[in-house]
């Protein structure tokens, strides 16, 4: 038995922010927004938090899988940006779903963090202990940003994307998790700092900051090799998978990824354009909007990847 998604939803914020829009806050241009990145626009939270967002897509997932929030053994936000640090964005969701039966706990892996919830059922399902999952990724990553920093604040937008999943004969065929703590430094943000009556000037929060570069040699390396490796796994060719649906980080990355696997781009759905970076909601809202599109039959076989802050990186190959 395995684990398959019987159900998407997603949750984007109502304000849209076009890269003009932005050229009047920082010193950043239309032009080298789309040429670098793809991104035209996002969506940024006013009156929506990660948790509503996460709350809005679980609901869509559970009614496009026909299930109730009562069957659910498991509840897993992936998320670096949840409202508290304590109690956890899932808890939170289970309280709103009424989800009693449900086990909720948070996953911080950044824009991998959905991949690696689904790495967390499978391995659940196989073991026996659950039957019915959840699996969100959220981010109001907006209130992370230095918006005087024109190298990061241009990439992001917020939202949020859900999957139930459920023990059936087909779904994830093969799903690998990898970490590289070496290269942390490539993308960080900082929480709070040691704080107490003890220690002097520690109490400013700091904001992201990101090695552009050694994440994009990061990306363009690790995820054809995850790949080929989740196939092989599988036991399915590349030419079999119907789309590749990646993190939504860059254009090039996903163009770069393509040309490695030797693959048409049109198998690479992308919604970065309207969207930008939303870390661990990208897959997942990403896989709703195709979903939705009626572009998903059942028996079709897709990858999912998603890789970034830690450095982490989770593919899986599955089932539809
Ligand atoms: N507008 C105008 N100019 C800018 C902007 C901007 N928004 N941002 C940077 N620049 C300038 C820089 O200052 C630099 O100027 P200089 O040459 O005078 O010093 C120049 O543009 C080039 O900057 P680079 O950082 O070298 O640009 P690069 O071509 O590497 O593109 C980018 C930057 C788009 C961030 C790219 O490196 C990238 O996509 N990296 C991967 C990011 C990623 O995948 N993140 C995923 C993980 S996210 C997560 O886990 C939360």
């Amino acid at each position: 038995m395995s684990a398959r998604i019987i159900g998407t939803g997603s949750c984007l914020p109502s304000l849209v922010v076009d890269n003009r829009k932005l050229e009047e806050i920082v010193d950043t241009t239309d032009e080298w927004i789309r040429s670098r990145t793809g991104i035209e626009s996002r969506h940024i939270a006013v009156e929506e938090t990660t948790t509503s967002m996460a709350i809005a897509a679980a609901q869509a997932a559970l009614e496009d899988a026909g299930i109730s929030a009562g069957q659910l053994d498991l509840i897993l936000v992936g998320t670096i940006s949840g409202d508290c640090v304590f109690p956890a964005t899932a808890c939170q969701v289970q309280s709103a779903l009424g989800a009693e039966r449900a086990v909720a706990f948070d996953i911080s892996a950044a824009c991998a963090g959905f991949l690696f919830g689904l790495g967390i059922v499978d391995a659940y399902m196989k073991a026996g202990r659950i039957r019915t999952a959840l699996v969100i990724g959220a981010e109001t990553l907006s209130k992370m940003m230095d918006w005087k920093d024109r190298s990061t604040c241009v990439l992001f937008g917020d939202g949020a994307g859900a999957a139930v999943l459920r023990e059936e004969e087909q779904g994830i065929l093969s799903i690998l998790q990898a970490s590289d703590g070496q290269k942390g430094d490539a993308l960080i943000c900082e929480n709070r700092r040691v704080n107490n009556p003890y220690r002097e000037n520690s109490n400013e929060l700091d904001y992201t900051k990101m090695n552009g570069q050694e994440v994009y040699r990061f990306a363009v390396r690790t995820v054809p090799q995850s790949i080929e490796k989740a196939l092989d796994e599988a036991g399915v060719g590349a030419d079999e998978i119907k789309y590749f649906v990646l993190h939504q980080a860059n254009i090039r990355i996903l163009e770069a990824v393509a040309k490695r696997l030797g693959q048409p781009f049109e198998k690479f759905p992308t919604n970065l354009q309207k969207c930008g970076n939303i870390s661990a909601g990208s897959v997942p809202v990403l896989l709703d909007e195709i979903n939705r599109a009626g572009k998903l039959q059942r028996g079709d076989k897709i990858v999912l990847a998603g890789f970034g802050a830690g450095l982490t990186c989770g593919t899986a190959v599955l089932t539809w």
